[in-house]
């Protein structure tokens, strides 16, 4: 039976994960750890909370003392961190916590999972790992920077984060790299483009327009709205990982990506215009700071050498991306009651 320990299960894309995999595998073994902060909500893991085979545990990920006690419980041959601090706007705003996660808590990760795979703990120049271990770190495709009119993010080109949140998975992805070369220790890194779909929290772009217009509010385009975003329905990215922990070359990086480019304005307009609702919502505000032109992920790696698709078409993801949120308002409601409204006083009505 395999043992996984999923970090940050409490999120979009970690919930949506959980559920992927416990469908999916029936031998399996989950334990979601994650700290609870404005963006992880247990509510939405309600429907397997009697699953035998899932358990929750609340903390931090840069708690040593807690990980090792976790290892020592449940013999982990798998982690998946998905935990970090994951919105660009707010790491421009308040970057401590993004770096103290995002790589002190990856680091702590690794750190542990080395002690415990090891086949000799206490010899610090001992590479060799029990068989079947694996640490997969979930990262993104804003490592690569920003591109121009013309071509796509390929995992050889050089690491150019531009905004602190960036720059801290960058900094996790150098670090997970590290271990791998000092330590060999057994890891993968995916680089994913942007992910939509259900129970994504509603400061990122899809939720919080579907989310505005659902109620006649105003719908902030940065600067222009030209900015290209590739688009990805989040189950493409769970069935991903998915193949990078069962097929992925130990030490390889894989991009994952659907080929789905699309500029800002357009995609607010595809919901505005599946919602029946006007244009005029539309609100050009000032560009966020550093803001990234365009992103293209060229998943020729991951489709060739490990045979993974993505089944869903944007138009598909995104109809069903918005009947969900039309059918769970009350979802949205509970989780931009109150810290979110703080933090969105303070981004948008101040400027
Ligand atoms: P999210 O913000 O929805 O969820 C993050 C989760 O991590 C939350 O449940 C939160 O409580 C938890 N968490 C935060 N700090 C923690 C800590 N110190 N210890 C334990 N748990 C902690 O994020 P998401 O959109 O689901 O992204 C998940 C991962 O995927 C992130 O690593 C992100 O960088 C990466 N990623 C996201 C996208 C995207 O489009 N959303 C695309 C590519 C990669
Ligand atoms: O590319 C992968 C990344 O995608 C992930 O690593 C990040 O965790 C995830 O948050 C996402 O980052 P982005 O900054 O691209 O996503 P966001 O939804 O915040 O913004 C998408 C685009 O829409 C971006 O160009 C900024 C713009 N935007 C966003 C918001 C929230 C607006 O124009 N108005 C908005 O109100």
């Amino acid at each position: 039976m395999k043992s996984l320990l999923i970090t940050g299960g409490a999120g979009f894309i970690g919930s949506n994960f959980i559920f992927y995999m416990l469908a999916k595998h029936r031998d399996i073994r989950i334990v979601n750890l994650d700290a609870l902060t404005y963006a992880g909500n247990l509510s939405t893991l309600s429907p397997i909370s009697n699953d035998p085979r899932y358990s929750f545990v609340k903390g931090n990920i840069c708690d040593r003392t807690l990980l090792d006690a976790l290892f020592n419980k449940f013999q982990f041959d798998t982690v998946v961190n998905f935990a970090a601090e994951s919105h660009v706007d707010r790491s421009i705003v308040e970057p401590d916590i993004f770096l103290s996660t995002n790589i002190i808590g990856t680091q702590a990760l690794l750190h542990i999972a080395k002690r415990h795979w090891n086949i000799e703990p206490d010899n610090k120049y001992c590479r060799v790992y029990r068989s079947g271990v694996k640490f997969l770190q979930v990262s993104t495709d804003e490592v690569y920077g920003t591109l121009g009119s013309s071509g796509m993010f390929v995992e050889e080109m050089p690491l150019l984060p531009n905004s602190p949140y960036s720059a801290s998975k960058a900094s996790a992805d150098l670090i997970v790299r590290a271990y791998h070369e000092t330590y060999g220790l057994p890891i993968n890194i995916t680089r994913c483009s942007n992910n939509y779909g259900a129970f994504q929290f509603p400061e990122k772009l899809i939720p919080l327009m579907i989310h505005n217009c659902m109620l006649d509010k105003k719908l902030p385009v940065y600067g222009d709205g030209m900015q290209i975003r590739d688009w990805l329905y989040v189950e493409d990215h769970c069935s991903a990982i998915d193949t990078v922990i069962c097929k992925g070359i130990d030490g390889h990086i894989y991009n994952i990506g659907g080929n789905n480019e699309k500029p800002n304005i357009e995609v607010v307009k595809t919901i505005i215009s599946a919602l029946g609702k006007d244009n005029s919502l539309i609100e050009h505000v000032k560009d966020r700071p550093g803001h990234d032109r365009r992103y293209a992920i060229d998943n020729t790696k991951i489709t060739t050498q490990l045979g993974w698709t993505p089944e869903w078409t944007f138009e598909s993801g995104m109809a069903k991306t918005i009947d969900w949120y039309q059918n769970n308002q009350a979802w949205t409601d509970k989780v931009t009651s109150g810290e979110y409204l703080d933090y969105y006083e303070k981004m948008y009505l101040q400027n």
